[in-house]
């Protein structure tokens, strides 16, 4: 496979440029676990570990949001058990590690539609954000029943509604108007991501993100998710670190 990770041995700069929007496409769990002959659940829960390691270092090495997507909406098509379980990771991750989260100064924030979470679920969510909202270090957001074509439909009727009731006009809706329309304008500054990297081999975008990775760089790994480590990391900073990014321009 055409990897950029395979392309040359770069190494991280830490005095160089960090992406400060990271977001991750955290995938491989079942492949992960099935390698080792054990249920697609071990691979989500080792995940769930994966997450807290990251998310640490993340916040190191001076990246001020990571957006990880940890349930699309299309992910509510697995079978019922895997559902479950996956539902039942926010509340283990929080009741592990909210005092790693305190102590690091780490704010967590969710995208995506938490109504439509089991009542356990979005206890743990809200409370999470509740509980980290005057840490002022790096943003933990994860994108939970989060997919973005419904959240550019949902964002164009709320625009629409505006203009019929005669709020806003049709000439005042321009490019900063529809971000800060969407989930990711509570992110503040650092509403769209400058990196964003796929897990296990996967070459493709799966529902993410689609108006704010407009100028975002790629990366892409054959690692499996549980066996993301701090190293695979720094290396997709050090090849973003390698590119010229011009926006359009020279
Ligand atoms: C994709 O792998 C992964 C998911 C759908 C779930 C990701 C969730 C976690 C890593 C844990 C999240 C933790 C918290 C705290 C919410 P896959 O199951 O599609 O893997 P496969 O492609 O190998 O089958």
């Amino acid at each position: 496979m055409a990897l950029l990770d395979k392309k040359k041995d770069l190494s991280f700069k830490k005095d160089g440029q960090i992406p400060k929007h990271i977001a991750i496409i955290m995938d491989g769990n079942g492949r992960w676990a099935k390698k080792r002959f054990m249920p697609r659940v071990y691979g989500h829960k080792e995940g769930m570990n994966t997450v807290k390691k990251i998310a640490i270092h993340a916040q190191e090495i001076g990246v001020k949001v990571l957006t990880l997507y940890a349930f699309s909406t299309e992910n509510w098509k697995r079978p019922k058990d895997e559902v479950s379980y996956l539902m039942s990771l926010p509340v283990d991750f929080f009741d592990v590690f909210m005092g790693d989260l305190i102590k690091n100064n780490i704010r967590v924030m969710t995208i995506g539609w938490n109504e439509q979470l089991p009542e356990k679920t979005k206890d743990a969510v809200l409370q999470a954000v509740e509980k980290t909202k005057n840490n002022t270090g790096m943003i933990l957001n994860f994108a939970l029943n989060y997919g973005s074509r419904q959240e550019i439909v949902e964002m164009t009727r709320q625009v629409a509604q505006k203009v019929a009731a005669g709020e806003v006009s049709a000439d005042e809706i321009d490019e900063t108007f529809i971000s800060q329309a969407l989930f990711t304008n509570k992110l503040g500054p650092y509403h769209d991501p400058e990196l964003i990297i796929r897990t296990s081999g996967e070459i493709r975008i799966s529902n993410f993100l689609l108006w704010q990775i407009a100028y975002s760089e790629f990366y892409f790994t054959d690692v499996y998710w549980p066996d993301f480590t701090n190293a695979t990391l720094e290396s997709a900073i050090a090849d973003y670190q390698d590119r010229n990014r011009r926006f359009g321009g020279l």
